[in-house]
């Protein structure tokens, strides 16, 4: 994925290959060198916070913070670490975590491997920032009151992120999926917007929904004054793959998942009158797509599967793409494009 030459990161385990990469972004952070070219300047602004280019970094790629400032090198104007979770976890028995390479697409069912909170917000809090730093959180597998966690994690991350995202749309951890709805969602939003004090709360929503379920997701966001949606996670469908690794359990992003991506963006905002900022993520792997996103009613947008194919360079042409397409298209600033389709 970066600085190591794709053929030997493809030729070795998917999961090592993502350690290494980990490791060069960290140490390459530490040094600061500066990008060749800097990306463009596309300020937006979401929930008060103003984000200096709208493509961050989707969670999931540095779970446990440690490559902070190489992330933002590549361009990124958000980086949202984790999912953490109170306590430590090691997730699911490895292999699991899949290339497939003709498909563009990677699957995972990690299980929130993860080092905690405590470990990670110290790195959080230290880290050099050039722009908006989320922090996800999530729920132990093996917690017995679930919502606690969330409420814990909310409570520990906000003083140290820009913004906190409560996650629960991972398909790796059994049962997680359950809080999307009824009244456990409702007592999830209550008791994380309560552990919050000042700092914007953002939801992240499964792709994999009905329209009853979208509406049902958008009303309780609304009611709880969530200040974003991100739409949204991996899916467990498999829409028309071809590698040989497609029949693996877990959740797939990248390329293939773009049109449900889009669909499920048009939905929640449909579903929430537009009165909602909305986070576009899965299967963005160009300018042109992320562009197609804002203009479909995204305010900021992330990827984290386009990395593994299209390398470093990818964030900063993106970038510099969505520059020509906004001047291509008489836009002055990025909000004049968001939600003009
Ligand atoms: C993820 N994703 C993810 N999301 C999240 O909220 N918490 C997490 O811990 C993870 N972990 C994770 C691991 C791996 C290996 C992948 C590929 C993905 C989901 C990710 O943030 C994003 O929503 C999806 O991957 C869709 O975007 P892309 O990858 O298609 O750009």
């Amino acid at each position: 994925m970066t600085f190591l030459a794709r053929p030997l990161l493809f030729a070795i385990d998917a999961e090592r290959a993502h350690g290494l990469t980990i490791d060069m972004l960290a140490a390459w952070g530490r040094v600061g060198t500066p990008l060749p070219a800097r990306p463009p300047a596309l300020p937006v602004t979401v929930a008060g916070l103003t984000f200096p280019n709208p493509l961050g970094l989707a969670a999931g790629a540095d779970k446990d913070g440690r490559a902070i400032a190489g992330f933002f090198g590549l361009g990124f104007g958000a980086v949202e670490i984790g999912t953490l979770t109170p306590l430590p976890q090691s997730g699911n028995p490895r292999p699991r975590l899949f290339r497939l390479t003709a498909d563009r697409a990677v699957i995972n069912r990690m299980g929130f491997n993860n080092g905690g909170l405590a470990a990670a917000l110290p790195r959080a809090r230290a880290a050099n920032r050039k722009g908006m730093l989320g922090i996800n959180v999530g729920a132990n597998k093996d917690a017995a009151d679930r919502i606690a966690d969330y409420e814990t994690g909310v409570a520990a991350a906000a003083p140290v992120a820009d913004y906190v995202t409560i996650n629960i749309s991972s398909p790796n951890t059994p049962g997680l999926r359950d809080l999307q709805h009824g009244p456990a969602l409702a007592e999830l939003l209550a008791r994380a917007t309560a552990a919050r004090g000042t700092t914007p709360l953002f939801l992240k929503v499964a792709p994999d929904q009905e329209p009853a379920q979208i509406d049902e997701i958008a009303k309780a966001a609304i009611d709880a004054r969530i200040d974003a949606l991100i739409v949204g996670n991996t899916t467990v469908s498999r829409p028309g793959l071809t590698s040989p690794n497609a029949g693996e359990a877990g959740g797939l992003s990248g390329t293939p998942l773009a049109p449900l991506a889009a669909q499920r963006l048009r939905d929640f905002r449909s579903a929430t009158g537009a009165a909602m900022p909305i986070i576009a993520v899965g299967g963005i792997d160009s300018g042109a797509e992320a562009y197609a996103r804002i203009r479909a009613g995204a305010s900021l947008v992330q990827l984290y599967s386009g990395l593994v194919y299209g390398g470093p360079s990818l964030p900063g042409r993106i970038l510099k793409e969505i520059e020509t397409l906004l001047q291509r298209d008489g836009f002055a600033i990025i909000t004049d494009a968001i939600g003009s389709d």
